[in-house]
């Protein structure tokens, strides 16, 4: 077994103990795992859970998404209940003051919609904003309503006490504004619905700037992008996944970081302020 791929997570396993899953893709079901981890554990947490779809509605242009060992589609009050669960066990083993951005998006149903808010809500996290993915695509062809064609994430926020805000963005980061266009992922071929790198590097950079080893978790790490991420940065990952397959897709990936190296140069060149508002100010004058 390589030293940082774990394939079933036994009683045997203690992650009590740092050394067990620090930088380490790990085969387990999220809620098995999080009840072994203590509170306060994870400085980031970024991730993209299954979303429940129901994959016949998909349309013409739309991918269908079909997991390796996981069906996507259980009923939907359960789903969200399972999600509130999840996040709450997250919310227990991050340090106050973490983040977590929580990928998912608009969904319908029988006509009606489906808003990631309904359960965000009624998790302890606070929701300090709301991102939209424009991944610019082609829409479902169909016309019920105009193409859906972004996804959001949210940014969630364990406050230290009741009037904490948070840290600040540096203006560097904070000028790549709450609209992201960035298109989906295509190279990846192991896996049906991976992130392109581009969101976990970005949200690392912009939350840790220069600072290093920090423990990043991904819960449901698919194809291991955010760990991948988390390593050009210079940080410690933790990541999660039910599929041993991915597991090792993970691995496989993660062993070729070099081939990342062009997406994180033109990330990093986008965390650049042209001039400051002092200097801007002044020109004005
Ligand atoms: C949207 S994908 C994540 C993709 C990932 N962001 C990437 O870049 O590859 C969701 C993942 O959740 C995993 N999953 C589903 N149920 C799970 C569970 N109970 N515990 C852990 N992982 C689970 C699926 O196997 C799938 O790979």
């Amino acid at each position: 077994m390589k030293k940082n791929l774990i394939k079933n997570i036994s009683n045997t396993f203690n992650f009590f103990n740092e050394q067990d899953f620090f930088n380490k893709f790990i085969t387990s079901d999220i809620l098995s795992f999080l009840k072994k981890i203590k509170n306060e554990t994870f400085d980031l947490i970024i991730t993209s859970p299954p979303y429940n779809k129901n994959e016949k509605n998909n349309g013409i242009l739309v991918k269908k998404i079909i997991y390796d060992n996981y069906k996507d589609k259980i009923n939907e009050k359960e789903y969200q209940e399972w999600q509130i669960n999840v996040l709450n066990e997250i919310y227990r083993t991050s340090k106050f003051g973490s983040s977590f951005f929580y990928n998912h998006r608009i969904r319908y149903e029988l006509g009606k919609i489906i808003h990631p808010f309904e359960w965000l809500k009624k998790t302890k996290w606070r929701i300090r904003q709301e991102i939209i993915w424009n991944r610019n695509i082609a829409g479902n062809i169909r016309g019920w309503r105009f193409w859906p064609i972004e996804e959001r994430i949210y940014w969630l926020y364990k406050p230290f006490h009741e009037k904490d805000k948070g840290q600040e963005l540096k203006p560097r980061h904070a000028l790549l504004t709450s609209i992201w266009n960035i298109r989906p992922e295509s190279r990846n071929k192991g896996h049906p619905s991976p992130f392109p790198i581009e969101i976990p590097l970005r949200i690392i950079f912009s939350l840790f700037d220069d600072q290093k080893n920090k423990l990043i978790f991904d819960p449901f790490g698919g194809s291991g992008t955010t760990a991948i991420a988390t390593k050009l940065l210079g940080h410690n990952y933790c990541s999660i996944d039910i599929s041993d397959n991915y597991t090792l897709l993970s691995q496989k990936r993660f062993n070729q970081l070099n081939s990342f190296k062009n997406k994180f140069d033109q990330e990093v060149k986008f965390h650049v302020v042209k001039k400051t508002y002092q200097e801007r100010k002044k020109e004005k004058k």
